[in-house]
């Protein structure tokens, strides 16, 4: 299942954030804004508990988060994806995932995995911006599952219908949140139109 989040401010910052002038501390600032639209929509159904609360004018309840968010980046590009999902989850934990592209054939090649111990109440926001011939969030969504994560939501900004597809097939228990679902995949395996190479805009390594 995938959610396309659509709002006209996002719109507007999207548009931005696929301009080639747009220089990386702006690219990386926007990565950040377009991330919290997504989480919004991406967790709303997160599990609350009922608290009571004392206002300086009497008692009332209210709710707090009740759920081990567990936020996953995929290396590198997705590192800008979780601060902002850290400021609006405060108790939430990072478990980082290392994959890179291999530039011929677009397989992942893994590099590197630290995530935190599997509860029965994890939820795990995969985050990466960019969701292409969908074989990185594929293998990295397979990596929690061999953890013992069982309730996974990805978090991406620009996808395609090649990408979308695969992390239906492969992993339909997987519901799928992004901003936008671009035409199609070049002979590169790059997103057309896309914003070209996510990782490269947000740290100035073009
Ligand atoms: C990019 C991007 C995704 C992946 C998407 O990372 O951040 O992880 O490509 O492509 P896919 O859906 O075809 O797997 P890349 O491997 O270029 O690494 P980087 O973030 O270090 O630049
Ligand atoms: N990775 C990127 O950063 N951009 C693309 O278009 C495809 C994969």
């Amino acid at each position: 299942m995938h959610t396309v989040v659509d709002h006209p401010l996002l719109r507007h910052r999207l548009a931005i954030l696929r301009d080639k002038e747009t220089p990386p501390k702006l690219f990386r600032e926007l990565v950040h804004e377009i991330t919290r639209f997504l989480a919004f929509e991406a967790l709303r159904d997160i599990p609350t508990e009922k608290v009571v609360v004392h206002t300086p004018m009497g008692d009332t309840t209210g709710e707090k988060v009740a759920a081990h968010v567990v936020v996953s980046p995929i290396l590198r590009a997705g590192m800008g994806m979780l601060d902002p999902m850290l400021e609006i989850l405060p108790y939430a934990t990072a478990g980082v995932i290392g994959m890179k592209r291999n530039e011929e054939t677009a397989e992942p090649i893994p590099y590197y995995l630290n995530v935190p111990p599997a509860r029965p109440d994890s939820r795990v926001v995969l985050v990466d911006p960019m969701l292409a011939t969908g074989g990185s969030g594929c293998d990295a969504i397979a990596a929690l599952k061999e953890k013992g994560y069982r309730n996974i939501t990805f978090l991406c900004i620009v996808s395609c219908p090649e990408g979308i597809a695969r992390v239906e097939r492969e992993h339909p228990d997987v519901p799928v949140f992004t901003a936008v679902i671009d035409e199609r995949l070049n002979d590169r395996h790059y997103i057309v139109p896309g914003l070209g190479d996510a990782g490269d805009r947000l740290f100035g390594t073009l």
